[in-house]
């Protein structure tokens, strides 16, 4: 099986070339192809440098950089022919623009490496993905917010252990995911700043005799400055774990509030309709309406957290400095990376066009006796009755609703003063849901005037 003609790029050393099975193995053009724009990228960055610094004729340059404008093009107009015996998407380039353009070809690689190649290559991938991430989330974010504000007022039940705890305000479970998601931002943020260091020049691991300008390189790439250790900087995969990191705790938020779409949008909840554009049908149950997108997005967390304990399992236990175990780094980013974009995207389409059912939320609201509590804080404001004896007649009267078959607004005043006499008619005013959430005016609270200050914060913010 094996393969007579030894390889172009180092067939110095080789008498043959790879075994058929070697080659598949080795090769990453498969996947790495994704990576072409920012390689030639780099690239042109590198042969700058090298033409400013002396190191290589202005007239090779401008040759190569002409080159590499004819692979690029090639490339992204899909007549490339990708070969595998070049294994990756750097030599498949570079050989490519030797046949373009000839020997100065071959002058492009002075100072630099495969290995500080791919780690800027793919930093520059991970860079555009963390800025794709942030527009992603601010897009949501912003449809969040739109029916924050629509229901402000709307009310809803509050759930702990998924029961009926207290009424709370649509808005303000709206703005709830605003807050997670804007922390997700703010991590891809904080990622992207610790990853935008350039390792361009770090060469194979312990940087180069020539006199490179790595300044100027990075400046180029629109990095913040070089990478201080050539070691660190062909080693380092920290930028692909801190975005996958971020990504796995966005996919669990996405998770989290597709899963309350599938619960709400049921014919039992019936809190939402989602749209028909984000929804599909059975084939056999003429009645169903499912909910596809939702549990679609509730289910990638598995393959981006799958892609972040990946990561960290190839990563663990590498001694300094590159080892090939890094190639098995990209595919996964791939994968998360574009899966957390289309969870964004989907999840925005269906925030933006479902329909909060507000006479199902105010009902299921309004019943669970979910104003207990607001009847309990009476007593003790108005009887000035300790909490925990207001909790026990509370129950009290939840217990005698419960055995009347009714809700606690359903009591009358003689049933209720006959579980504790002071009780007066002004009792009535707290059991209604909205004054139960008009009266949570604490910071932070559900209650429309502090929903509708928040969204007006959010939508200063999100503009
Ligand atoms: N395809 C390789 C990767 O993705 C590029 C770096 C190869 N470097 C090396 N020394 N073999 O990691």
């Amino acid at each position: 099986m094996s393969n007579s003609s030894s390889n172009a790029m180092w067939g110095g050393r080789f008498a043959a070339g790879p075994d058929a099975i070697m080659e598949a193995i080795n090769a990453s053009i498969g996947f790495d192809k994704r990576l072409a724009r920012q390689d030639i990228d780099g690239s042109l960055a590198h042969a700058a440098m090298l033409a400013q610094a002396g190191i290589i004729t202005d007239s090779d340059a401008a040759a190569i950089k002409e080159g590499l404008l004819t692979v690029l093009s090639e490339i992204e107009g899909g007549t490339f022919a990708f070969s595998t015996a070049l294994e990756d998407i750097h030599m498949n380039v570079e050989a490519r623009l030797k046949e373009v353009i000839g020997d100065p070809a071959g002058r492009l690689h002075t100072g630099r490496s495969r290995n500080d190649q791919v780690a800027t290559d793919f930093r520059l991938w991970v860079r555009d993905q963390a800025d794709a991430a942030m527009e992603g989330l601010s897009a949501l974010m912003r449809a969040l917010v739109a029916q924050a504000e629509a229901g402000a007022t709307w009310v809803m039940p509050g759930f702990t252990h998924l029961q009926t705890a207290q009424p709370v305000t649509w808005g303000h479970h709206m703005l709830a995911y605003v807050e997670m998601f804007a922390r997700d931002r703010a991590r891809m943020h904080d990622a992207r700043a610790r990853m935008n260091e350039c390792p361009l020049g770090a060469a194979a691991l312990a940087g180069t005799s020539f006199p490179i300008d790595r300044e100027a390189t990075a400046r180029a790439l629109g990095f913040d400055r070089p990478m201080a250790n050539s070691l660190d900087a062909v080693s380092d995969r920290d930028f692909a774990l801190e975005f996958l990191s971020s990504a796995t705790i966005c996919a669990m938020h996405l998770s989290r509030f597709a899963e309350e779409l599938v619960i709400w949008s049921s014919a039992q909840f019936r809190f939402v309709t989602l749209s028909d554009r984000f929804s599909t049908g059975s084939s056999i149950m003429p009645q169903k309406k499912n909910p596809d997108a939702a549990e679609l997005i509730r289910a990638k967390i598995g393959r981006i957290l799958g892609a972040n304990v990946a990561l960290l399992t190839v990563m663990k236990g590498l001694p300094l400095a590159y080892s090939k175990d890094m190639q098995e780094d990209k595919e996964q980013v791939f994968d998360a990376a574009d899966n957390l974009m289309l969870a964004l995207a989907a999840m925005t389409g269906m925030v933006s066009d479902m329909t909060a059912n507000r006479e199902s939320l105010e009902a299921a609201a309004a019943s669970g006796f979910s104003t207990a509590t607001d009847l309990a804080d009476w007593l003790v404001r108005t009887l000035d009755m300790p909490f925990r004896e207001a909790h026990h007649v509370t129950g009290a009267l939840v217990k005698l609703a419960e055995d009347a078959g009714c809700d606690l607004p359903d009591l009358t005043l003689d049933q209720m003063q006959g579980v504790h006499g002071a009780i007066t008619a002004d009792v009535f005013d707290v059991l209604g849901v909205h004054n139960s959430v008009a009266s949570r005016m604490s910071y932070g609270g559900t209650a429309p005037a502090q929903v509708r200050a928040q969204v007006a914060r959010w939508k200063e913010r999100l503009e």
